[in-house]
């Protein structure tokens, strides 16, 4: 489906009222499928919204440009993320679901745009499920991130994205007043089943928080 904003997309209704929206942002060289099973894993009746990333990088799908692994074309990514957290909500309003309060979940450079999502439109997501990460900015404003609950799985012999990433990023995102849950593994690049599990164990503790506690 292409939608609102022209990006290609995924898009499955939640199978009980009141469930949240996932975010879903699949890694470098995937696609708006990739990362279904990871979120009927993680909430099985949650709406799953799920594009795919518009730049192509040697034919592979990605949300930002970068000059090299790890260094980021700031001005696309800043540009991009603003293009996708817009096509969130047209894409809920489309939909007609609540567009605001969206849990992200991204893997990869997935999860890179969904932390500058938090980073500069924070009122967008409500909670943030990071799956090796990076920092992808320093933001210059001020933002207030206590009502965001973010879940970082990083890998301690991760090549592509260093510990030392997911480590400054759950700090920015702490100092922000986000509540933040970091996850180590003993793995590389990717999402090992210990991981997995404790973003379940995570989610539903913020879900119920969430449902308590809407965004206004
Ligand atoms: C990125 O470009 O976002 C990171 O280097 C991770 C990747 O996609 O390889």
């Amino acid at each position: 489906m292409t939608a609102a904003g022209g990006f290609v997309h995924h898009f499955e209704p939640a199978r009980r009222p009141g469930a949240p929206t996932l975010l879903l942002l699949h890694g470098t060289g995937g696609d708006e499928r990739d990362l279904l099973e990871v979120g009927r894993a993680l909430d099985p009746s949650a709406a799953l919204l799920s594009p795919r990333g518009k730049v192509s990088e040697a034919g592979m799908s990605r949300w930002f440009r970068r000059h090299a692994e790890g260094v980021f074309d700031t001005e696309d990514l800043i540009a991009r993320t603003h293009e996708l957290a817009d096509f969130t909500r047209a894409a809920t309003a489309e939909q007609g679901i609540d567009g605001t309060g969206l849990i992200a979940v991204g893997f990869s450079n997935g999860a890179n745009i969904a932390a500058a999502m938090l980073l500069l439109r924070p009122e967008v997501l409500r909670a943030a499920v990071l799956l090796a990460p990076m920092v992808p900015l320093e933001p210059s404003a001020a933002i207030d991130l206590s009502e965001v609950a973010v879940f970082i799985g990083a890998g301690r012999s991760d090549p592509v994205a260093p510990a030392d990433q997911a480590e400054v990023l759950a700090t920015m995102l702490a100092d922000r007043g986000a509540a933040v849950e970091l996850h180590w593994h003993d793995g590389g690049h990717g999402v090992d089943p210990s991981t997995l599990r404790a973003a379940i164990a995570w989610l539903s503790k913020v879900r119920a928080a969430i449902a308590a506690d809407p965004l206004p």
